[in-house]
């Protein structure tokens, strides 16, 4: 068997500075996406980012230098304050195939959303991993399947 590095996982909440009516909402979000995926894509990162327009939070995988020198960038970024980590571990293998799927709440997702009650965890400060794990495990499941992709654990 092939030896290999240590994985981590980070999972932070953020409250986002970037202001969602604003017109060029969209486009500060696509940029923070861009840069993300271009990086992450560079340090084999494998990464989740819900956002309810109020908040983030996110999820980081990959080797654990990769992980932590990401995560300092993340914390100088003024596009977002209040930084909480909600879970830092090693873990065993990844759950998430992508270098960075954003996940915004709108119609399209609102039942996930919903069933994982998201944006009221959030406000009530009482963040469970699991939910937040559950939610953008299902959400990156419905994106697969579109594509006929389907995971297996
Ligand atoms: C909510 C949020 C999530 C981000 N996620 C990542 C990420 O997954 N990977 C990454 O390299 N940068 C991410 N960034 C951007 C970094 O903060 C930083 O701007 C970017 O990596 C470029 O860093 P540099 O200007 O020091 O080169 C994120 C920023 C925000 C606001």
């Amino acid at each position: 068997m092939s030896s290999r590095t240590t994985l981590s996982r980070i999972i932070y909440r953020s409250l986002a500075k970037i202001n969602m009516s604003a017109p060029d909402g969209n486009v500060q979000l696509l940029n923070i996406v861009r840069t993300s995926q271009k990086r992450n894509e560079f340090s084999v990162i494998t990464s989740v980012l819900l956002f309810d327009k109020t908040y983030f939070v996110q999820i980081l995988e990959g080797d654990k230098p990769a992980v932590h020198e990401t995560f300092q960038r993340i914390t100088v970024d003024d596009r977002h304050k209040d930084i909480e980590i909600i879970e830092w571990r090693d873990i065993n293998r990844r759950d998430f195939v992508s270098s960075l799927a954003l996940f915004a709440r709108g119609p399209e997702n609102e039942v996930q959303f919903m069933k994982f009650g998201f944006s009221e965890m959030l406000h009530r400060k009482r963040i469970k991993v699991a939910a937040i794990q559950g939610l953008a495990m299902a959400l990156q499941s419905e994106t697969l399947s579109k594509r006929g992709i389907e995971l297996f654990s």
